[in-house]
């Protein structure tokens, strides 16, 4: 599969080419954008998703956006930055990780008020979530054991990030070692990012993997059919509180309630310290039709509406870990927390 995000050429005519996620696994189109307005719509209908991958995106939106400007002196660069960040770090607002990157690139332009740096910001910001996932891949690998079913949630893999993922890092890393184990991929809806992109990135790896309905989970993980649980993560608060995919706090209840592990996956860009604790974080409402039917078709009676929550929280202290690009935090605290990353 084509990596989900790349950006061709240089800063002066150079474009952005992201994979549309949308329309995975049946037909692989790449987008070929040149302004911040397709950016910002990719980010928003989910054709670039997961919370790394949108920063990742981001940062090369900024260099659309001000070279689009077409700013001729360092003070105009500088004031259409502004702009420009303020415009994309409001494209969805669960993900910490855009609000990170658009500052990174806020802060490289004020310093250095060029087109070039702004470039050479957004593939720092590219190549450092690459190493990151490396980095959480090998702090986890060991908590993924011979024979074991793992459960995951939504898609934390290669399509979520600009390398081997979080949670899904964690996987490939361990079945790089040699560990064989079979996963769950919860199918995540309304969009089934796990049925659609999990099943594909590890069904495309060697990974045996089975795609079960959200509602399925609980009942697996009662009868004793789940080892563990990894998910990854939108935003973390800074007492362990994370904010993922809707549903995620349902598997967490579950695996709690039957002494199942359940671990998040996430690089230090996807923590927010500021933030006390989880019921800070902003929950993104997406359109109720994602909810009312699929694929184009409408499944729910004419007139009937829909919520549409597309994040949930889950208390940090249902969590056996935290595993970061730094090590895992355990117990998950914010003295764990804060001794990690602050
Ligand atoms: O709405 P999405 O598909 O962007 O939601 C993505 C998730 O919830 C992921 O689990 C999360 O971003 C972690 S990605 C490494």
């Amino acid at each position: 599969m084509r990596p989900p995000i790349a950006w061709v050429g240089e800063a002066a005519d150079g474009h952005l080419e992201l994979l549309d996620q949308t329309l995975l696994p049946a037909q692989e189109v790449v987008l070929e954008l040149r302004d911040i307005g397709g950016v910002i719509d990719a980010i928003q209908r989910l054709a670039v998703r997961g919370a790394p991958a949108i920063g990742v995106a981001a940062g090369y939106g900024v260099v659309l956006g001000v070279r689009h400007a077409g700013a001729c002196d360092p003070a105009e660069l500088i004031r259409t930055l502004g702009a420009v960040c303020d415009e994309l770090g409001a494209a969805r607002p669960t993900a910490v990780n855009l609000q990170w990157a658009v500052q990174r690139m806020r802060e490289r332009g004020k310093r250095e008020p060029d087109l070039a740096a702004l470039l050479d910001e957004a593939h720092a910001i590219h190549q450092q979530d690459a190493a990151l996932c490396l980095q959480i891949g090998a702090h986890g690998a060991a908590l993924v054991r011979d024979g074991m079913t793992v459960l995951t949630h939504c898609n934390a893999g290669r399509l979520a990030t600009a390398g081997d993922g979080t949670a899904l890092a964690v996987l490939y890393a361990a079945w790089a070692t040699g560990t064989r184990f079979r996963v769950l991929a919860d199918e995540t809806r309304p969009l089934l990012q796990g049925a659609r992109l999990t099943a594909l990135e590890l069904h495309d790896a060697g990974i045996p993997v089975e795609v079960i309905a959200d509602s399925a989970a609980a009942g697996l993980i009662a009868r004793g059919a789940v080892d563990l649980v990894i998910t990854g993560a939108d935003r973390i608060a800074r007492n362990g509180d994370a904010a993922n995919k809707v549903g995620t706090y349902a598997v967490a209840l579950a695996a709690a309630a039957h002494g199942v592990p359940m671990y998040i996956a996430a690089p230090f860009s996807t923590f927010d310290l500021e933030l006390d604790d989880g019921s800070a974080i902003p929950i993104e409402d997406r359109d109720p039709d994602e909810v009312l039917g699929f694929g184009g078709m409408r499944i729910a009676p004419p007139g009937v509406g829909a919520r549409n929550p597309a994040f949930d929280i889950t208390p940090g202290r249902l969590l056996a870990g935290l595993i970061t690009d730094r090590g895992v935090i355990a117990p998950v605290d914010e003295e764990g927390v804060v001794r990690m990353l602050g």
